[in-house]
């Protein structure tokens, strides 16, 4: 063991002077009665110089009312206070003593507040041993910032992955609704040839039978009852078969058949012009058509849960994909038709505003619940039962609507029902220039 009174006075005040960190020791009035090298070394005046002077006209960047506080506590409660580098990072000006990295310009510093004190206890100085912690203060704020990189990457990646995957299921159901058009558009243009020749051998008929009746007729006139003396048998057989009804069933039944094909034509007809089989490119559509059309074509599954009120304004053709927007009026009229009760409405109002038409689709259904109202055109947000709703029919409409420049909106009161507007442009903006680089 070493006997510590062996040791001068010089020998402690030399090891004090050499040792790699900052000492300082300081009176009660704040004088500086002690400093070391590396003090002077960083403050770039010696000794001599801070010696005599108070610590804050020595250092005048301390904050001098903590510093204060600090000290006379030590003094006080002869205990130790301490202050890391991530409370107060550069509490003596220093220059960083870090060769490699221009990126730190200013030393960081631990500095540790302790009493100085004689053998009874009296406290005769507080000492200040100040350590260099630029290295640590450095690699931990560049763990930090490659921290918050990562961080910020991997929300990014985040919201990449979930963007593709609405992308992807958008395109699905654009696939199926588009594959539903094309079956539509396939199905009505193979009932187009039966149709074709039903309905024109329908005519012939008409036109046979007319023939028929005549000829019949003009038996009977010359045979004036005379055949039920010559074949009693032939009033019988007329008798059997009911020739009066069935001569008057005969042309009734060929103006249903008729009023039948009719209805089938319409269907073809609302088929292909829901599915725009002609252009399914931009082009001029009325809007009306789509409305009729669509509401033909999705008609029994809205036929007994509500009626249909429509209050069309006068508006002219816009420019649209036709099909697209006539998806938007389907996913619309058909969330209407789930949301109503008894006694459902739904009623779609057009009529132009701006420059562009809106098209208001009302319900007096449940409403959208006001927590809710902000998510429902999230891609697979839906409240319907499991298998009832995929949660894809708003996103769906809404990225067709934002393609075409236009605005879809809801507005809903909880209980009372629910509005959907959609408005669309006019005419379609021109689409902005080939920048330089997409020309290469
Ligand atoms: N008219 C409406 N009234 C009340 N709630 C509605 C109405 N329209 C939509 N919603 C709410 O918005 C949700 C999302 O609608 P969205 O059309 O996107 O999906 P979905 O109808 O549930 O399923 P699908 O993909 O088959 O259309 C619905 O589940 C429903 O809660
Ligand atoms: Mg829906």
């Amino acid at each position: 063991m070493t006997d510590n009174t062996a040791i001068s006075r010089e020998t402690l005040e030399s090891m004090l002077k050499a040792i790699n960190m900052g000492v300082l020791l300081i009176d009660r009035e704040y004088r500086v009665l002690f400093s070391n090298h590396f003090m002077s070394l960083n403050s770039g005046r010696p000794a001599d110089a801070l010696a005599g002077h108070t610590l804050f006209d020595a250092f005048p960047e301390l904050p001098e009312i903590w510093v204060r506080q600090k000290i006379n506590s030590v003094f006080t409660l002869k205990n130790f206070a301490f202050t890391s580098w991530q409370q107060r990072p550069h509490l003596f000006n220093f220059a960083s003593t870090r060769p490699i990295s221009g990126s730190v310009k200013h030393m960081y510093q631990n500095c540790t507040f302790f009493p100085v004190q004689d053998a009874e206890g009296e406290c005769l100085g507080v000492g200040l041993a100040v350590s260099d912690a630029t290295d640590t203060a450095a690699r931990q704020l560049e763990l930090t910032r490659l921290n918050e990189l990562l961080e910020a990457e991997k929300s990014a990646q985040a919201s990449l992955i979930q963007r593709l995957e609405e992308a992807q299921a958008q395109l699905l159901q654009s696939e199926k609704m588009a594959a539903i058009g094309q079956l539509a558009a396939g199905v009505a243009h193979e009932i187009n040839n039966p149709i074709g020749f039903v309905s024109s051998n329908l005519n012939s008929l008409r036109s046979y039978l007319k023939d028929l009746f005549s000829l019949i007729d003009a038996y009977e006139g010359v045979c004036d009852g005379e055949y039920l003396r010559v074949n009693p048998d032939i009033e019988v057989l007329r008798k059997k078969i009911d020739y009066g009804f069935l001569r008057q069933d005969i042309s009734e039944l060929l103006v249903e058949s008729a009023d039948g094909l009719d209805r089938v034509n319409r269907i073809v007809k609302d088929l292909r012009e829901f599915s725009h089989v002609d252009s399914c490119e931009w082009q001029l559509a009325d809007l009306h058509k789509g409305l009729d059309s669509t509401l033909n074509v999705i008609w029994n599954e809205i036929k007994f849960k509500a009626q249909v009120i429509k209050y069309y304004g006068d508006i002219e053709p816009i420019e649209c994909m036709g099909s697209q927007i006539n998806q938007v009026f389907m996913n619309l009229i058909i969330n209407a038709s789930h949301a109503v009760g008894a006694n459902g409405e739904i009623i779609i109002t057009t009529g132009l505003e701006g420059e562009g038409v809106s098209i208001d689709i009302a319900d007096n259904g449940h409403g959208v619940p006001l927590e809710i109202q902000n998510r429902i055109f999230e891609p697979f947000f839906t409240t319907k039962p499991v298998g009832m709703g995929s949660g894809l029919g708003l996103s769906l409409s809404y990225s067709i609507v934002v393609k075409h420049h236009g605005r879809l909106t809801v507005d809903s009161l909880p209980g009372k029902g629910t509005c959907f507007r959609v408005w669309l442009p006019l005419r379609q903006p021109p689409p902005p220039p080939a920048s330089e680089g997409d020309s290469s």
